[in-house]
C-alpha cells in the first residue's frame, strides 16, 4: 500500500513543469527533494520522542533569524557610555525599550536557547532509550555529539554579550578554569580572553564567535548529522533495522516515505511547540530566573562580585561535577581535576556506541538492569543541575560526589551491565503500540 501511494504521488504531475526540468539539468533538485523526502523511507512506527529532531532544526531557524535581527541594533562594546552604562547593555536595553518589536525577537533568542537544549536533552534521550547510537548510527551520534559541544560554546559565547553582571563573572570564573590546565593553562586563558581580564577584547572575540564561527560549524554539522542519518536510515522505537526486510521493489516493508507521512506529523509537533514556546515567552521569558538570570539586568561591574555566581541551568549538570571535584591528585590541584571531569562528563557520551554490548537495541527488549540504570541516572541528572544552581554546601557537596560517581559509574560500567540484564524477543517486524 505504501508504494502504491509513493506511485501516485511521484506521477501526479505536482513537481513537473518546464522551469522544474530547466533547474533539474543544472541541479539535483528533484532528485535531493526523493532522496532525502518523498522517497526516504522512515520506519512507520515513530513515536512522541521522534518530534525532538525537527524541533531542534526549527529552534536553530529561530536562534539565527532572530540573531540577524538582534545584531542590526545589538553593539559589542564594553566602553562606558555618556550615563555610565556600557555601550552593550545598553544596545540591549534599547533594543528591548525603544526598538519596534525589538523586545519579541531578543526574548525569542534568549529563551530560544534554552529552548534548543530542552529539545536536544530530549532529542538525546530518545537515542539512549531505543539504542539509536548504535551501529550502523555511530556517525549520526557522533555528529550528534559534535553539535551539542558546538551548541554549548555558542551558548556560553551569547550569555556574555548583554554584558550584564552574570555574563560579566560568569565568563570570568569559566575562562579562569582553563588557566588550571598544566603548561598550556594560563597562555590559553589568555588568549581566550583577549586580555588579562574579561574586557573589551573578550566581548568582542566572543561576538565574533557567537555570531559567525559557531554558527557556520553548528549548520556544518547538523548538515553531517542529516546526510548521515540518511545514508543509514533512522532508528525506531523497536530498535529494529527495517532495511533487513525489502519488498520486490527494494522498498522497507516497515518504512513510509518520509514526505507526506512525517512532514503532517512533524507539523502537528511545531504547532504544540509553538503553543507552549509562545506561552513561556509572553508569560515568563525570564523562566522564573532559569533562562534568564535575575542579577542580568544589572550592568557588568568589574569591581561587584555576585555573591553567587551561577551558570544557566542547561550548564548546572556539568558545574556540579567540576564543583565536585575537591581532591589534589598526582601533584595536580582539585581545579584541574574539576575541568577534566567536567569536560570528560559531555565527551564521554561519544563513547557510547562503543561502550552498550547489549544485544537489543529498544529499552523495549531491554531488562530491569537497564531501565533501573537509565532512571538513576536521569535521577542524578537532575539532581546534578539542581545542586548547580545552589551556592556550595557542604551536603551539597557530598551529593554531587555520590551523583558524579553514579554518572561516570553508569557509563564505565555499560560494558558489563549492558550484557548481563534479561532480554526479551526482539519482533521480525516493527510494532504499533
Ligand atoms: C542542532 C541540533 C540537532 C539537530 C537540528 C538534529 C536534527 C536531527 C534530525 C532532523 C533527526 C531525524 C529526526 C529524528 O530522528 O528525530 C535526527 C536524528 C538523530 N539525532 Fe539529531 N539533531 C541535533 C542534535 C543531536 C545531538 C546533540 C545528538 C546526540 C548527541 C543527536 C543524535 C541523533 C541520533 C542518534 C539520531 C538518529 C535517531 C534515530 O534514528 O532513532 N542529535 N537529528
Amino acid at each position: 500500500m505504501a508504494a502504491g501511494k509513493v506511485e501516485k504521488y511521484k506521477s501526479d504531475g505536482s513537481l513537473g513543469g518546464n522551469a522544474l526540468e530547466w533547474v533539474n539539468a543544472r541541479f539535483p533538485a528533484t532528485s535531493l527533494w526523493k532522496e532525502h523526502l518523498s522517497e526516504y523511507y522512515a520506519p512507520k512506527n515513530f513515536n512522541f520522542w521522534y518530534f525532538f529532531g525537527s524541533l531542534a532544526l526549527l529552534v536553530l531557524v529561530i536562534q539565527i533569524v532572530t540573531g540577524i535581527f538582534l545584531v542590526m541594533h545589538y553593539k559589542p562594546d564594553a566602553a562606558l557610555n555618556a550615563n555610565g552604562v556600557p555601550v552593550a547593555f545598553a544596545s540591549v536595553e534599547y533594543i528591548m525599550r525603544d526598538v519596534p518589536g525589538g523586545w519579541l525577537i531578543r526574548y525569542m533568542h534568549s529563551t530560544g536557547a534554552s529552548a534548543f537544549f530542552i529539545v536536544v536533552y530530549l532529542h538525546m534521550f530518545r537515542g539512549l532509550l531505543y539504542g539509536s547510537y548504535r551501529k550502523p548510527r555511530e556517525l549520526t551520534w557522533l555528529f550528534g555529539v559534535g553539535i551539542f559541544l558546538v551548541l554549548m560554546g555558542e551558548a556560553f559565547f551569547g550569555y556574555l554579550l548583554p554584558w550584564g553582571q552574570m555574563s560579566f563573572w560568569g565568563a570570568q570564573v569559566i575562562v579562569n578554569l582553563f588557566s588550571a590546565l598544566p603548561l598550556i593553562g594560563p597562555d590559553l586563558s589568555l588568549i581566550i580572553r583577549g586580555d588579562y581580564v574579561v574586557g573589551d577584547a573578550t566581548l568582542n572575540r566572543f561576538f565574533s564567535f557567537h555570531v559567525i564561527a559557531f554558527p557556520l560549524v553548528l549548520l556544518g554539522l547538523v548538515a553531517a548529522h542529516i546526510l548521515a542519518l540518511h545514508e543509514t536510515g533512522s532508528n525506531n522505537p523497536d530498535g529494529i533495522e527495517i532495511k533487513a526486510n525489502k519488498d520486490a521493489n527494494g522498498i522497507p516493508r516497515d518504512g513510509i516515505p518520509f514526505h507526506p507521512y512525517y512532514t503532517v506529523k512533524d507539523i502537528v509537533g511545531v504547532v504544540v511547540f509553538l503553543m507552549v514556546f509562545s506561552a513561556v515567552l509572553f508569560f515568563a521569558p525570564e523562566g522564573g530566573g532559569y533562562f534568564l538570570e535575575y542579577n542580568n539586568f544589572y550592568p557588568a561591574d568589574p569591581l561587584k562580585t555576585p555573591p553567587h555566581i551561577a551558570p544557566v541551568w542547561y550548564f548546572t549538570p556539568y558545574y556540579s561535577i567540576l564543583r565536585a571535584m575537591v581532591w589534589n591528585f598526582f601533584g595536580l590541584d582539585a581545579k584541574f581535576w574539576g575541568v577534566v571531569a567536567m569536560g570528560a562528563s559531555v565527551v564521554i557520551f561519544a563513547f557510547l556506541p562503543w561502550l552498550d554490548r547489549s544485544p537489543v537495541k529498544s529499552i523495549r527488549y531491554r531488562g530491569p538492569i537497564f531501565k533501573t540504570l537509565l532512571t538513576l541516572f536521569v535521577i542524578c541528572f537532575f539532581i546534578l543541575g539542581y545542586l548547580g544552581t545552589q551556592p556550595p554546601s557542604p551536603m551539597g557537596e557530598l551529593v554531587s560526589q555520590i551523583c558524579t560517581l553514579f554518572y561516570f559509574g553508569f557509563f564505565l560500567g555499560m560494558p558489563w551491565w549492558s550484557r548481563m540484564d534479561k532480554f526479551k524477543p526482539v519482533p521480525e517486524r516493527v510494532t504499533m503500540k
